[in-house]
């Protein structure tokens, strides 16, 4: 079934009451024009055009990566004038041509297959996708005749007290012959409310003019629930992240609480892992079989291995931590950060562009920023390297079996050697040869028979 599509995009969603464009409004990390271009994405059309107005370039970037051509409509003037403004696009095209609101991300790739196929095998020159809906408030009502076909499309602004009854909703999902579609769009009249060129007005002038019109009416409304104000966002958010976390369940993981649990569409989770409460997974994230992740875990763009444990409170972004490693509660492991195999990374740690090796151990209140652990290294309590002199950022270099003495400040760059020790409490600025003690310190002193300064009476 060969097809193009045009995504509307260009309006700013008022309702929202943000700066930010509607569509770029994100659920689980990914906003929501995403999720429409990937439900039609997966159906292979012959070309994806999105129409962008209000913050254009913001929206142009955010699909940069994807085979998507972009049409500017300058003023937004209603959805059938966002239309119009992309017939240059679809100059020379004569096949059907799948128009979508950018907001509605709980279309599915099946739904929008086989409107595709009913469009075609009932020969219509023009469908729609609608629903009943319990609650149609806001949507426009699809009009039927005696004999139930149907007639128009009238948006609720513009409908009388017995329209508004009306249940069936149009989704904003139309297949459309081009040719019909450019000629009734220059038909299109702005007699309504708002006084714009409403795209739905196509199909009172199919019904006028005669041609077959289709109807693909869903069962399941939640699928076609528009997004135009921050609650029906939370909405769609419960419902998308309702299907995720029990698509992880269905497939071996436990999640103790599917509530608060936030997982992007795009994240693995491997089999008899455990989600603790309030955690959130998101992006390009991967997790192994047998981990325990949480409870307040946040983790983006990043890897954890098998057998992993993520305890409380962690923040975890672009880092790749192996197997049976150890993480909190309370580390912070900023982008680039690597651990290996069995380490150990403790409470109130903070790791950047670092690589810890295996089965090293940084248990308790650190900081690591551009450095390399080698293996079985041992820091001790409140250790930090000193990596930024103000103007650059330093490495520093940890040989294998190095130990390192609480309390010492590695003043970078610098390297301590294979199997070297560092006294507690000192501050190193030179290298360590391996297997040496280095140690920094003033000599210690007691007084005796000290008398404290007493309070008078
Ligand atoms: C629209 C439909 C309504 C339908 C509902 C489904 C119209 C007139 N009404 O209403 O029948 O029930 O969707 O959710 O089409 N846009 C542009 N340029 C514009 C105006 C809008 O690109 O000039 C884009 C918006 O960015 C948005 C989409 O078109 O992605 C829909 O616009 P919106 O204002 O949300 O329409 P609704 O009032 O929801
Ligand atoms: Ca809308």
């Amino acid at each position: 079934m060969s097809f193009k599509c045009l995504i509307l995009a260009a309006g700013r969603g008022k309702r929202m009451k943000s700066a930010t464009p509607k569509v770029l409004h994100p659920i689980l990390g990914i906003p929501l024009i995403k999720y429409v271009f990937k439900a039609v994405d997966s159906l292979d059309p012959k070309e994806v055009c999105v129409v962008v107005g209000y913050e254009s370039e913001l929206i142009k970037k955010e699909l940069e990566s994807n085979p998507v051509k972009f049409v500017t409509q300058q003023v937004q003037l209603g959805t059938g004038h966002a239309v119009m403004s992309s017939k240059n696009l679809f100059k020379n095209y004569k096949g059907q041509i799948l128009i979508l609101n950018g907001d509605f991300p709980l279309i599915k790739t099946k739904t929008l297959k086989s409107f595709l196929k009913e469009h075609i095998a009932n020969s219509c020159c023009v469908s729609i996708l609608t629903g009943e809906a319990e609650n149609p408030r806001g949507y426009g009502r699809v009009i039927r005749n005696e004999d139930s076909s149907v007639v128009g499309i009238i948006e609720e602004r513009d409908c009388n007290r017995n329209q508004k009854k009306i249940k069936e909703i149009n989704s904003g999902a139309y297949l459309v012959k081009s040719e019909f579609l450019w000629d009734s769009l220059s038909r299109l009249d702005s007699n309504n409310a708002q006084k714009q060129l409403y795209l739905p007005q196509i199909i009172d002038i199919a019904h006028k003019r005669k041609v077959k019109v289709g109807v693909k009416k869903l069962k399941d409304i939640d699928e076609i629930l528009g997004v135009n104000t921050r609650n029906e966002l939370t909405n769609a958010q419960n419902i998308i992240r309702n299907e995720i976390v029990l698509m992880h369940m269905n497939r071996g993981v436990t999640i103790i609480d599917p509530k608060s649990t936030f997982i992007s569409p795009t994240v693995k989770i491997g089999k008899d892992s455990t989600i603790y409460p309030n955690t959130y997974i998101y992006g390009d994230s991967k997790i192994g079989n047998k981990c325990s992740i949480g409870p307040s875990v946040w983790i983006k763009d990043s890897s954890i291995g098998a057998n992993t444990n993520i305890k409380m409170n962690c923040f975890i972004e672009e880092t790749v931590v192996k197997n049976n490693v150890q993480v909190g509660p309370f580390a912070n492991l900023r982008p680039d950060t690597i651990i290996e195999n069995n380490a150990k990374i403790g409470n109130f740690v903070e790791l950047k562009k670092s690589r810890v090796g295996v089965g090293s151990k940084v248990p308790h209140l650190s900081y690591m920023g551009d450095s390399i652990l080698g293996e079985n290294v041992n820091i001790g309590a409140g250790t930090i390297t000193c990596n930024y002199d103000g103007v650059n950022k330093n490495r520093t270099e940890i040989g294998d079996g190095a130990f390192i003495g609480s309390d010492t400040m590695l003043v970078a760059p610098i390297k301590i050697g294979r199997n070297a020790t560092t006294g507690a409490g000192s501050t190193i600025t030179k290298d360590v040869p391996e297997n040496s003690l280095a140690i920094e310190r003033s000599k210690q002193v007691s007084i005796k028979n000290w008398k404290r300064a007493q309070k008078k009476k």
